[in-house]
């Protein structure tokens, strides 16, 4: 893995410094303090908050991508077309591109993108605090600029190189997971309220409860089940709580929760792509689309 260091880099732009834009440009200022960071968006309240986190922000997407060689797209899929009108074909040429937008494959990155050196990314929201799980997937060509990907990413938590195919699992799993767990956090919290704990106490006992698991799973990287049935004594409180996890087929909701989001991922994924393929052979054909 070749490795170009972070300072050789000139610019980074953000295009789109929404929710996950946002935390992108929040871990790497604070990772590498130098760095410029141009940020793009429409709304003047999306400039705003970038100028915040440190960036410069404008509207222009031509200029962003013109002034930078690290670009990270945030868009929603969807927008991307509208990226692709305003921004000038050739800027794109042997920049380095890390796109976090969902379901958006390489092959369509790399043909919409002109020789660029293309990247997916799938963080998740947890980026706002440095503890996203992000996989990274890279083109054919991408081999140059792993290292450097992975630092920059490496600012907002863990990273993994999957491949492609993983990524809409991924997107099921890790991408929706704070969401889930969240709402899982919710109920847990509520059966407590139920029982007469009041509200905060029950919220900041779970949130404990569960950086305490993670960090205790982590540490002796065992199974789970092993740990479940460590503190699973016999005609004790866990068993009769199971007991009830099973009877209401939570498990099995919780599996089918993740496969649910994941044939999602890929549905909308093929959407997409399909979109941007039409979107660009109607640029290919009426280069006046460009609405720059
Ligand atoms: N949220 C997550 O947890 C998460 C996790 C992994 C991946 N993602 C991916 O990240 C992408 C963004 O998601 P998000 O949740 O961050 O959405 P978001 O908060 O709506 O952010 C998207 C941003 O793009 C900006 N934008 C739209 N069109 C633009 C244009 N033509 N030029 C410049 N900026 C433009 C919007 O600006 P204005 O607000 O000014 O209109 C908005 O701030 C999506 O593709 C999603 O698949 C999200």
């Amino acid at each position: 893995m070749k490795s170009k260091r972070l300072n050789e880099i000139n610019s980074l732009a953000v295009i789109g410094a929404g929710k996950i834009g946002s935390a992108i440009i929040k871990a790497v200022r604070k990772c590498y303090s130098d760095l410029t960071i141009i940020a793009t968006g429409r709304r003047e309240k999306t400039l705003v908050q970038a100028r915040e986190l440190g960036a410069i922000a404008t509207r222009d997407n031509n200029e962003a991508v013109k002034k930078s060689d690290f670009i990270v797209l945030s868009v929603k899929p969807y927008h991307f077309p509208v990226v692709l009108r305003q921004v000038e074909r050739s800027a794109w040429r042997d920049k380095i591109i890390l796109s976090v937008m969902a379901g958006v494959k390489l092959s369509t990155l790399r043909e919409a993108l002109n020789g660029a050196v293309v990247y997916r990314a799938m963080p998740n929201i947890n980026a706002l605090v440095g503890y996203s799980a992000t996989a990274i997937t890279a083109d054919s060509n991408g081999e140059e600029y792993k290292g450097i990907v992975e630092r920059l990413l490496s600012c907002m938590g863990t990273v993994y190189w999957v491949p492609e195919e993983i990524l809409d699992v991924w997107t099921g799993l890790a991408g929706s997971g704070p969401a889930f767990l969240a709402e899982i956090i919710d109920a847990l919290v509520l059966g407590a309220v139920a029982v007469g704990m009041p509200r905060d106490l029950a919220y900041n006992a779970i949130l404990d409860v569960l950086e305490g698991t993670a960090k205790l799973l982590k540490n002796r990287r065992i199974h789970p089940v092993e740990m479940r049935d460590e503190v699973t004594t016999p005609a004790g409180t866990t068993i009769k709580g199971l007991m009830m996890l099973e009877s209401e087929g939570v498990k099995a909701a919780l599996m089918k929760t993740v496969e649910a989001a994941s044939i999602r991922a890929t549905e909308i994924g093929e959407k997409i792509d399909k979109a941007i393929q039409r979107e660009l052979r109607k640029m290919g054909e009426n280069p006046e689309l460009m609405v720059r």
